[in-house]
Protein backbone atom coordinates (compact mmCIF):
# COMPACT_ATOMS: atom_id res chain seq x y z
CA UNK A 1 0.00 0.00 0.00
CA UNK A 2 2.79 2.69 0.89
CA UNK A 3 4.21 2.28 -2.61
CA UNK A 4 0.57 3.41 -3.98
CA UNK A 5 0.65 6.20 -1.42
CA UNK A 6 4.24 6.95 -3.09
CA UNK A 7 3.08 6.68 -6.42
CA UNK A 8 0.12 9.31 -5.41
CA UNK A 9 3.25 11.66 -4.10
CA UNK A 10 5.30 11.50 -7.44
CA UNK A 11 2.37 11.53 -9.93
CA UNK A 12 0.15 13.71 -7.57
CA UNK A 13 -2.52 11.30 -8.68
CA UNK A 14 -3.53 7.73 -9.06
CA UNK A 15 -6.02 5.94 -11.29
CA UNK A 16 -9.77 5.30 -10.26
CA UNK A 17 -8.58 1.71 -9.71
CA UNK A 18 -5.88 2.39 -7.55
CA UNK A 19 -7.90 5.01 -5.48
CA UNK A 20 -10.44 2.58 -4.68
CA UNK A 21 -7.71 0.44 -3.61
CA UNK A 22 -6.20 2.97 -1.20
CA UNK A 23 -9.36 4.16 0.43
CA UNK A 24 -10.54 0.46 0.97
CA UNK A 25 -7.60 -0.94 1.97
CA UNK A 26 -6.69 2.21 4.44
CA UNK A 27 -5.49 0.73 7.84
CA UNK A 28 -4.18 2.95 10.79
CA UNK A 29 -0.68 3.06 9.47
CA UNK A 30 -0.77 3.83 5.93
CA UNK A 31 -3.02 6.78 7.51
CA UNK A 32 -0.18 8.22 9.17
CA UNK A 33 2.04 7.59 6.44
CA UNK A 34 -0.40 9.63 4.41
CA UNK A 35 -0.58 12.12 6.89
CA UNK A 36 3.45 12.60 7.73
CA UNK A 37 3.83 12.96 3.79
CA UNK A 38 0.99 15.30 4.30
CA UNK A 39 2.37 17.69 7.06
CA UNK A 40 5.77 17.86 5.12
CA UNK A 41 4.29 19.02 1.80
CA UNK A 42 1.99 22.06 3.69
CA UNK A 43 5.35 22.52 5.62
CA UNK A 44 7.13 23.12 2.83
CA UNK A 45 4.39 25.71 0.84
CA UNK A 46 3.06 27.27 4.43
CA UNK A 47 5.79 26.32 7.14
CA UNK A 48 3.96 26.05 10.22
CA UNK A 49 1.90 29.05 9.51
CA UNK A 50 -2.33 28.76 9.57
CA UNK A 51 -4.43 31.08 7.77
CA UNK A 52 -7.57 32.48 8.94
CA UNK A 53 -10.79 33.53 7.17
CA UNK A 54 -13.28 35.42 8.97
CA UNK A 55 -17.10 33.90 7.96
CA UNK A 56 -20.11 36.35 7.86
CA UNK A 57 -22.81 34.16 7.64
CA UNK A 58 -24.88 37.54 6.22
CA UNK A 59 -28.21 35.38 5.27
CA UNK A 60 -29.62 32.00 6.34
CA UNK A 61 -32.69 32.44 3.80
CA UNK A 62 -32.47 30.39 0.53
CA UNK A 63 -35.03 29.34 -2.54
CA UNK A 64 -32.92 25.88 -2.40
CA UNK A 65 -33.97 23.01 -0.70
CA UNK A 66 -30.96 20.41 -0.66
CA UNK A 67 -31.62 17.28 1.22
CA UNK A 68 -28.67 17.57 3.88
CA UNK A 69 -29.35 21.10 4.67
CA UNK A 70 -30.72 22.86 7.61
CA UNK A 71 -31.52 26.18 6.40
CA UNK A 72 -33.40 24.28 3.21
CA UNK A 73 -36.46 26.57 2.58
CA UNK A 74 -38.90 24.08 3.76
CA UNK A 75 -37.42 23.98 7.18
CA UNK A 76 -40.03 25.80 8.98
CA UNK A 77 -38.19 25.61 12.27
CA UNK A 78 -35.59 28.17 10.83
CA UNK A 79 -35.78 31.25 12.42
CA UNK A 80 -34.89 33.08 9.42
CA UNK A 81 -32.51 36.53 9.65
CA UNK A 82 -30.77 38.90 7.25
CA UNK A 83 -27.84 41.19 8.34
CA UNK A 84 -28.11 44.66 7.01
CA UNK A 85 -24.98 46.35 5.08
CA UNK A 86 -24.13 48.34 8.45
CA UNK A 87 -24.33 44.83 10.40
CA UNK A 88 -21.78 43.33 7.40
CA UNK A 89 -19.14 45.88 7.72
CA UNK A 90 -19.15 46.25 11.31
CA UNK A 91 -18.53 42.40 11.42
CA UNK A 92 -15.19 42.88 9.18
CA UNK A 93 -14.27 45.67 11.44
CA UNK A 94 -14.24 43.29 14.41
CA UNK A 95 -12.69 40.61 12.40
CA UNK A 96 -9.85 43.07 11.01
CA UNK A 97 -9.10 44.12 14.80
CA UNK A 98 -8.59 40.47 15.38
CA UNK A 99 -6.08 39.77 13.02
CA UNK A 100 -8.39 38.83 10.19
CA UNK A 101 -7.76 39.65 6.51
CA UNK A 102 -10.07 37.49 4.75
CA UNK A 103 -13.54 38.04 4.90
CA UNK A 104 -15.95 35.33 3.77
CA UNK A 105 -19.65 36.38 2.64
CA UNK A 106 -21.49 32.89 3.11
CA UNK A 107 -25.12 32.85 2.68
CA UNK A 108 -28.45 30.79 1.57
CA UNK A 109 -29.00 31.85 -2.42
CA UNK A 110 -31.33 34.97 -0.91
CA UNK A 111 -32.91 36.74 -3.87
CA UNK A 112 -33.71 39.19 -1.38
CA UNK A 113 -30.24 40.60 -2.33
CA UNK A 114 -29.91 41.79 -5.70
CA UNK A 115 -26.45 41.94 -7.74
CA UNK A 116 -26.73 45.80 -7.01
CA UNK A 117 -27.04 45.37 -3.37
CA UNK A 118 -24.39 42.74 -3.41
CA UNK A 119 -21.92 44.76 -5.76
CA UNK A 120 -22.36 47.62 -2.80
CA UNK A 121 -21.70 45.54 -0.11
CA UNK A 122 -18.57 44.15 -1.79
CA UNK A 123 -17.46 47.57 -2.65
CA UNK A 124 -17.66 48.98 0.61
CA UNK A 125 -15.71 46.39 1.96
CA UNK A 126 -13.09 46.73 -0.53
CA UNK A 127 -12.68 50.24 -0.07
CA UNK A 128 -12.51 50.22 3.49
CA UNK A 129 -10.44 47.08 3.80
CA UNK A 130 -8.25 47.47 0.79
CA UNK A 131 -5.53 45.16 2.40
CA UNK A 132 -7.61 41.92 2.35
CA UNK A 133 -9.20 39.81 0.24
CA UNK A 134 -12.83 39.35 -0.54
CA UNK A 135 -14.25 36.00 -0.65
CA UNK A 136 -17.95 35.01 -1.57
CA UNK A 137 -19.90 31.92 -0.77
CA UNK A 138 -23.24 31.72 -1.77
CA UNK A 139 -24.28 29.59 -4.48
CA UNK A 140 -25.18 29.47 -7.86
CA UNK A 141 -25.27 32.52 -10.33
CA UNK A 142 -25.14 33.63 -13.64
CA UNK A 143 -21.70 34.72 -15.21
CA UNK A 144 -22.71 38.16 -15.67
CA UNK A 145 -23.24 38.60 -11.47
CA UNK A 146 -20.00 36.94 -10.79
CA UNK A 147 -18.06 38.86 -13.08
CA UNK A 148 -20.09 42.17 -11.56
CA UNK A 149 -18.95 41.06 -8.15
CA UNK A 150 -15.37 40.46 -9.28
CA UNK A 151 -15.64 43.97 -10.77
CA UNK A 152 -16.97 45.25 -7.61
CA UNK A 153 -13.43 43.75 -5.59
CA UNK A 154 -14.25 39.87 -4.74
CA UNK A 155 -11.20 37.92 -5.14
CA UNK A 156 -12.04 34.52 -4.55
CA UNK A 157 -15.53 32.32 -4.84
CA UNK A 158 -16.17 28.79 -2.36
CA UNK A 159 -19.05 26.39 -4.00
CA UNK A 160 -18.76 22.95 -3.68
CA UNK A 161 -19.97 20.90 -6.48
CA UNK A 162 -21.15 18.43 -3.19
CA UNK A 163 -20.67 15.39 -5.24
CA UNK A 164 -18.82 14.41 -9.13
CA UNK A 165 -21.19 11.81 -9.49
CA UNK A 166 -24.48 12.89 -11.32
CA UNK A 167 -26.47 10.54 -10.27
CA UNK A 168 -25.54 10.59 -6.69
CA UNK A 169 -26.01 14.57 -7.02
CA UNK A 170 -29.91 13.87 -7.68
CA UNK A 171 -30.07 12.02 -4.87
CA UNK A 172 -29.38 14.80 -2.85
CA UNK A 173 -30.33 17.89 -4.44
CA UNK A 174 -34.62 18.63 -5.58
CA UNK A 175 -35.43 19.01 -9.25
CA UNK A 176 -33.75 21.59 -10.93
CA UNK A 177 -30.54 21.28 -9.05
CA UNK A 178 -27.95 19.61 -11.14
CA UNK A 179 -24.34 18.75 -10.96
CA UNK A 180 -24.09 20.26 -14.52
CA UNK A 181 -24.99 23.36 -13.75
CA UNK A 182 -22.61 23.72 -10.44
CA UNK A 183 -19.78 22.67 -12.48
CA UNK A 184 -20.68 25.49 -15.03
CA UNK A 185 -20.13 28.15 -12.29
CA UNK A 186 -17.04 26.81 -11.38
CA UNK A 187 -16.05 27.16 -14.53
CA UNK A 188 -17.49 30.65 -15.17
CA UNK A 189 -15.94 31.63 -11.97
CA UNK A 190 -12.04 30.55 -12.82
CA UNK A 191 -12.38 31.71 -15.98
CA UNK A 192 -13.39 35.52 -14.23
CA UNK A 193 -10.50 35.39 -11.85
CA UNK A 194 -11.56 34.14 -9.10
CA UNK A 195 -9.47 31.75 -6.53
CA UNK A 196 -12.01 29.40 -6.06
CA UNK A 197 -13.02 26.68 -3.73
CA UNK A 198 -14.77 23.78 -4.31
CA UNK A 199 -15.70 20.17 -2.27
CA UNK A 200 -17.64 17.56 -0.87
CA UNK A 201 -19.14 15.86 2.14
CA UNK A 202 -17.43 12.95 3.53
CA UNK A 203 -20.79 9.84 4.03
CA UNK A 204 -23.30 11.87 2.91
CA UNK A 205 -26.68 9.47 2.54
CA UNK A 206 -26.02 6.87 -0.68
CA UNK A 207 -22.37 8.26 -1.14
CA UNK A 208 -19.89 4.81 -2.23
CA UNK A 209 -16.11 4.87 -2.20
CA UNK A 210 -16.42 5.66 -6.16
CA UNK A 211 -18.33 8.66 -5.33
CA UNK A 212 -15.15 9.91 -3.54
CA UNK A 213 -12.62 8.84 -6.30
CA UNK A 214 -15.03 10.49 -8.08
CA UNK A 215 -14.77 14.04 -6.21
CA UNK A 216 -10.86 13.35 -5.83
CA UNK A 217 -10.43 12.84 -9.72
CA UNK A 218 -12.81 15.75 -10.27
CA UNK A 219 -10.61 17.93 -8.30
CA UNK A 220 -7.48 16.71 -9.58
CA UNK A 221 -9.20 17.75 -13.05
CA UNK A 222 -10.53 21.24 -11.85
CA UNK A 223 -7.83 22.12 -9.95
CA UNK A 224 -9.12 24.01 -7.21
CA UNK A 225 -7.39 26.90 -5.12
CA UNK A 226 -9.32 25.91 -2.35
CA UNK A 227 -10.75 22.63 -1.10
CA UNK A 228 -12.99 22.24 1.51
CA UNK A 229 -14.74 19.13 2.98
CA UNK A 230 -15.70 17.54 5.83
CA UNK A 231 -18.46 14.31 7.22
CA UNK A 232 -22.18 15.08 6.34
CA UNK A 233 -23.45 15.27 9.85
CA UNK A 234 -27.99 14.94 10.37
CA UNK A 235 -29.63 17.95 10.94
CA UNK A 236 -32.93 16.55 13.06
CA UNK A 237 -35.25 19.44 10.81
CA UNK A 238 -34.15 17.20 7.18
CA UNK A 239 -35.37 14.47 5.45
CA UNK A 240 -31.88 13.05 6.21
CA UNK A 241 -32.26 13.70 9.78
CA UNK A 242 -32.19 9.59 10.51
CA UNK A 243 -28.99 9.42 8.17
CA UNK A 244 -25.52 9.16 10.12
CA UNK A 245 -22.46 10.90 9.87
CA UNK A 246 -19.84 11.05 7.84
CA UNK A 247 -16.59 9.34 9.55
CA UNK A 248 -13.69 12.09 10.76
CA UNK A 249 -11.04 8.99 10.05
CA UNK A 250 -12.31 8.84 6.18
CA UNK A 251 -12.45 12.40 6.29
CA UNK A 252 -9.30 13.36 7.66
CA UNK A 253 -7.29 10.64 5.17
CA UNK A 254 -9.03 12.31 2.20
CA UNK A 255 -7.77 15.42 3.57
CA UNK A 256 -4.22 13.92 3.17
CA UNK A 257 -4.41 12.80 0.24
CA UNK A 258 -5.71 15.83 -1.56
CA UNK A 259 -2.98 17.59 0.34
CA UNK A 260 -0.29 14.80 -1.84
CA UNK A 261 -2.88 15.53 -4.95
CA UNK A 262 -2.99 19.71 -4.86
CA UNK A 263 0.29 20.12 -2.61
CA UNK A 264 -0.02 24.26 -2.45
CA UNK A 265 -4.01 24.11 -2.11
CA UNK A 266 -5.51 25.96 0.76
CA UNK A 267 -7.53 23.42 2.52
CA UNK A 268 -9.51 24.59 5.32
CA UNK A 269 -9.77 22.10 8.81
CA UNK A 270 -13.65 22.45 8.75
CA UNK A 271 -16.45 23.45 11.29
CA UNK A 272 -17.66 20.26 10.64
CA UNK A 273 -14.83 18.30 11.27
CA UNK A 274 -14.42 19.96 15.01
CA UNK A 275 -17.98 19.31 15.28
CA UNK A 276 -17.85 15.33 15.33
CA UNK A 277 -14.68 15.61 17.43
CA UNK A 278 -13.42 18.31 19.53
CA UNK A 279 -9.98 17.77 18.47
CA UNK A 280 -11.16 17.85 14.63
CA UNK A 281 -9.83 20.65 13.37
CA UNK A 282 -6.41 20.11 14.86
CA UNK A 283 -6.30 16.64 13.46
CA UNK A 284 -7.71 17.95 10.69
CA UNK A 285 -4.38 20.28 10.32
CA UNK A 286 -2.22 17.51 11.41
CA UNK A 287 -3.17 15.53 8.14
CA UNK A 288 -2.58 18.26 5.70
CA UNK A 289 -4.78 21.46 6.37
CA UNK A 290 -3.60 24.74 6.14
CA UNK A 291 -6.74 27.12 6.86
CA UNK A 292 -9.21 28.09 9.66
CA UNK A 293 -12.63 29.69 8.79
CA UNK A 294 -14.22 30.71 12.05
CA UNK A 295 -17.30 32.66 12.58
CA UNK A 296 -17.59 36.64 12.69
CA UNK A 297 -21.35 36.41 12.89
CA UNK A 298 -22.98 38.66 15.34
CA UNK A 299 -23.21 36.64 18.92
CA UNK A 300 -27.64 36.33 18.35
CA UNK A 301 -27.69 34.85 14.53
CA UNK A 302 -25.57 31.89 14.79
CA UNK A 303 -27.56 29.79 16.40
CA UNK A 304 -29.66 30.51 13.55
CA UNK A 305 -26.94 29.37 11.16
CA UNK A 306 -27.33 25.63 11.71
CA UNK A 307 -26.74 23.50 8.19
CA UNK A 308 -26.09 20.45 10.88
CA UNK A 309 -26.82 19.92 13.97
CA UNK A 310 -24.75 20.46 17.21
CA UNK A 311 -22.39 22.96 14.93
CA UNK A 312 -19.52 24.69 17.53
CA UNK A 313 -19.29 28.10 18.36
CA UNK A 314 -22.60 29.46 18.09
CA UNK A 315 -22.66 30.29 21.46
CA UNK A 316 -19.02 32.28 21.46
CA UNK A 317 -18.04 35.52 20.51
CA UNK A 318 -15.73 35.95 17.12
CA UNK A 319 -12.88 37.24 20.18
CA UNK A 320 -13.56 34.55 22.26
CA UNK A 321 -12.71 32.15 19.08
CA UNK A 322 -9.93 33.84 17.95
CA UNK A 323 -8.11 33.02 21.28
CA UNK A 324 -9.58 29.54 21.32
CA UNK A 325 -8.04 29.21 17.89
CA UNK A 326 -4.70 30.28 18.73
CA UNK A 327 -4.38 27.95 21.72
CA UNK A 328 -5.42 24.99 19.50
CA UNK A 329 -3.39 25.53 16.41
CA UNK A 330 -0.09 26.63 19.10
CA UNK A 331 -0.70 23.27 20.79
CA UNK A 332 -0.03 21.34 17.79
CA UNK A 333 2.82 23.62 17.32
CA UNK A 334 1.27 25.97 14.70
CA UNK A 335 0.70 29.63 14.63
CA UNK A 336 -1.74 31.69 13.18
CA UNK A 337 -0.72 34.30 10.53
CA UNK A 338 -1.93 37.86 10.16
CA UNK A 339 -2.22 37.51 6.50
CA UNK A 340 -4.51 37.63 3.15
CA UNK A 341 -3.37 33.88 2.76
CA UNK A 342 -3.69 34.04 -1.24
CA UNK A 343 -2.67 30.85 -3.45
CA UNK A 344 0.61 30.85 -4.72
CA UNK A 345 1.12 28.89 -7.83
CA UNK A 346 4.37 26.88 -7.94
CA UNK A 347 7.10 28.12 -9.96
N1 LIG B 1 -23.54 18.27 7.08
C1 LIG B 1 -22.30 18.65 6.68
N2 LIG B 1 -22.07 19.62 5.81
C2 LIG B 1 -23.14 20.26 5.30
N3 LIG B 1 -23.22 21.25 4.40
C3 LIG B 1 -24.53 21.56 4.24
N4 LIG B 1 -25.30 20.77 5.00
C4 LIG B 1 -24.46 19.94 5.67
C5 LIG B 1 -24.62 18.89 6.60
N5 LIG B 1 -25.84 18.50 6.99
C6 LIG B 1 -22.06 21.76 3.70
C7 LIG B 1 -22.27 21.70 2.19
C8 LIG B 1 -22.25 23.16 1.78
C9 LIG B 1 -21.44 23.79 2.89
C10 LIG B 1 -21.66 25.26 3.05
O1 LIG B 1 -21.85 23.10 4.04
O2 LIG B 1 -21.19 21.00 1.59
O3 LIG B 1 -21.66 23.39 0.52
FE1 LIG C 1 -14.91 28.92 18.66
FE2 LIG C 1 -13.06 27.38 19.98
S1 LIG C 1 -13.03 28.13 17.96
S2 LIG C 1 -14.82 28.40 20.75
Amino acid sequence: MKTLVDKLIENRTLTRDEFITLINSRNEEISEYIFENARRTSEKHFGKNVYIRGLIEFTNYCRNDCYYCGIRKSNANCERYRLSKEEILQCCKNGYDLGFRTFVLQGGEDGFFSDDDMCDIISQIRQAYPDCAITLSFGERSYDSYKRFFESGANRYLLRHETADAEHYKKLHPKGLDLENRKKCLYHLKEIGYQVGTGFMVGSPYQTVENLVDDLLFIKEFSPHMVGIGPFIPHGDTIFADEKPGSLELTLFLTGIIRLMLPNVLLPATTAVGTVDPLGREKSILAGANVLMPNLSPAGVRSKYLLYDGKICTGEEAAECRVCLQKRVESIGYKIVVDRGDYVPEV
